[in-house]
């Protein structure tokens, strides 16, 4: 009987050991990437939209046809390009990063999910004001330069929010309470915004630069 109560005791010892320690599992490194890259890109860009819109106003006083005015939309172009590259690379980060298993994140980092869902809503918001603010501001035949810019920033930006609804999604797992009112509602806004974009239906922005 001592036998067999100190058989039982090392066994729930040895089970005790042998039990998965139930640490918090990290945000791996990719996310981790995701998140600070888009915080970065949401920064970045935002600058370049700001330069568009400044370049935009100066281009009114500016004469039609002249070397002024063809060095401006050059440099509104460039800075477009380099807002597609921005965008494009956070693309292919958040494409990387959803087609692997996406592992929910648990306690405080889950906060980094709806930092990580308005940092894309401003940067769609962001896009939507500046295309708005060049196609209201330009002349026509400046519209028709620009326009092949801006049709890839929209539609870059409408690309980049499925993945991400989906990344975000991912990290939030089966969690309830807590962030996940929040990241609903901001799945909403953006997927609205992006949707607003692109819907001919909607008087979206693409269709008057298509
Ligand atoms: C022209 O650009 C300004 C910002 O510089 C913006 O506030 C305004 O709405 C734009 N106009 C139109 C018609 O889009």
């Amino acid at each position: 009987m001592q036998f067999f109560t100190t058989a039982i005791a090392a066994l729930s010892m040895s089970s005790v050991f042998a039990a998965p320690v139930a640490e918090p599992r990290q945000a791996t490194n990719a996310i981790t990437t995701v998140f600070n890259t888009v915080a970065d890109v949401k920064l970045t860009v935002t600058d370049e939209l700001s330069t568009v819109t400044k370049l935009v106003a100066d281009l009114k006083s500016t004469v039609v046809g002249d070397v002024v005015q063809k060095q401006t939309v050059a440099t509104v172009q460039r800075t477009l390009s380099n807002v597609e590259t921005e965008l494009h690379g956070v693309l292919g980060l958040v494409l990387g990063t959803v087609t692997n298993t996406v592992v929910p994140l648990v306690g405080a980092e889950l906060d980094n999910v709806p930092v990580l869902l308005k940092d894309v809503k401003a940067i769609v918001e962001k896009v939507k004001v500046t295309v708005t603010g060049v196609v209201g501001n330009v002349s026509d035949d400046v519209l028709i330069t620009l326009k092949p810019e801006l049709k890839l920033v929209l539609s870059l930006v409408n690309t980049l929010v499925t993945p991400v609804v989906q990344l975000a999604t991912g990290l939030v797992g089966e969690v309830t309470g807590g962030v996940v009112p929040e990241v609903t509602s901001l799945v909403g806004d953006v997927e609205g915004l992006a949707g607003g974009l692109l819907s001919p239906v909607t008087g979206g922005l693409l269709g008057k630069i298509l």
